[in-house]
């Protein structure tokens, strides 16, 4: 998997996230895509939140009371057969670059994350927004002045032709990367190569559960946006999510909340924060060192429109969010994970709101094209 000798495969952990090559592949899987420990095929419902004492984690193993010790990754045979590199479909094994490679080196990488959603009804998968993710990529690529030709609308061209290829017939999970081909030492931006790979593998379906994640304030600070722009999908910022994920989970917490420079909440290691007070629906503003989620504007609009809500954008304080009624984490991984335990003080009734339960049933009808109305947020591969 993580390919040969002197080479690393695009699926390895070290090249998504450059410094913290030490953790397994399936970590890095499990805990980009699901953020919470939200189930996974065909585990059983969400775990319930685990006292520190009773709460070990060995790689995926973890003790539930309820079901013993339980074994959450992302399996072998999940890889792709595919890949897009190199300005083709390749075999997966065929897209390889150098441990000399820049992006590999640096961290100068940039990624994506979209889901294609299987509808067994139509028989069809669905790709959720797949301009819009491709837009913030390359608005990511002219940040890190990486010269492209592509547009959103070629980027989705080259997913569909991979996806037509793999032909899944499940729920995916759509990693695009832009990276530097240049194999030299030397820390730059300029004066390089640059390339676009993508991959896609099975990713577990979307189960609501009646359970949401326990979560703490983290010690560590948010990426600066002028430090390293956290508005961007910067591989190698990805070593402060994963400073906070890790904490956290070390702690016996699903995730945390991390703080901006100026000591307001930002969002959790990799997915945005809501939280309701008196019926209206707060939310960091994009200048508080957020990534601009596409499931944050999905979600603003389903509140408005659909549910008649207002939603403001604006700076929350650590102590507000202890006196929220609901919040819940949105993302392309955790989709929409109600947050129920913040510090060990209970989230409202300490279960999941009727504002956030609306919106995770809403949010599931919409990506997977029950809602006529949001068909064209998706585009059908097949
Ligand atoms: C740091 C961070 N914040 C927020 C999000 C949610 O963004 P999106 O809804 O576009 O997936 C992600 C997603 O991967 C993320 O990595």
């Amino acid at each position: 998997m993580d390919g040969q000798v002197n080479q690393f495969s695009f699926l390895n952990s070290a090249t998504l996230y450059p410094s913290i090559a030490r953790l397994s592949l399936d970590d890095q899987f499990f805990d980009l895509c699901c953020g919470v420990r939200t189930p996974i095929d065909g585990n059983p419902p969400a775990i319930r939140y685990m006292p520190q004492a009773t709460y070990r984690r060995y790689n995926h193993d973890y003790i539930d009371h309820q079901y013993g010790l339980r074994r959450m990754h992302v399996s072998a045979q999940q890889s792709p057969k595919y890949a897009y590199f190199e300005g083709k479909i390749v075999p997966f094994e065929q897209a390889t670059v150098s441990i000399m490679n820049q992006t590999f080196n640096y961290g100068t990488g940039i990624f994506g994350g979209l889901r294609g959603f299987w509808n067994e009804d139509e028989q069809q998968l669905f790709v959720f927004r797949p301009l819009d993710h491709f837009a913030r990529f390359l608005g990511t690529a002219r940040i890190l002045t990486f010269d492209f030709e592509y547009t959103p609308e070629s980027l989705r061209d080259i997913l569909l032709e991979l996806l037509r290829t793999e032909g899944w017939q499940t729920n995916i999970y759509i990693r695009p990367l832009a990276y530097i081909t240049t194999n030299a030492i030397g820390v730059k931006l300029h004066g390089l190569e640059y390339s676009v790979c993508m991959f896609s593998i099975p990713f577990g379906t979307y189960l609501p559960s009646e359970e949401g994640a326990h979560v703490t304030i983290s010690s560590w600070r948010r990426v600066d946006d002028n430090s390293i722009p956290a508005r961007g999908k910067i591989t190698g910022a990805y070593a402060n999510s994963a400073l906070i994920k890790t904490d956290a989970a070390n702690a016996g917490f699903d995730d945390a909340l991390v703080l901006n420079q100026d000591g307001h909440i930002s969002e959790a290691s990799a997915a945005n924060f809501f939280m309701v007070r008196n019926g209206i629906v707060y939310t960091p503003p994009i200048s508080s060192n957020i990534l601009e989620g596409i499931t944050r504007r999905t979600v603003i609009h389903l509140l408005q429109e659909e549910m008649g809500l207002s939603v403001v954008e604006r700076s929350i304080d650590r102590t507000e969010v202890y006196l929220a009624d609901e919040a819940c984490f949105t993302g392309t991984g955790v989709q929409i994970s109600a947050i129920t335990t913040v510090d060990h003080r209970p989230v409202g009734t300490g279960e999941m709101g009727p504002i956030v339960a609306e919106l995770r049933d809403l949010y599931h009808r919409v990506v997977t094209g029950r809602l006529e109305k949001y068909r064209h947020w998706l585009t059908p591969v097949l």
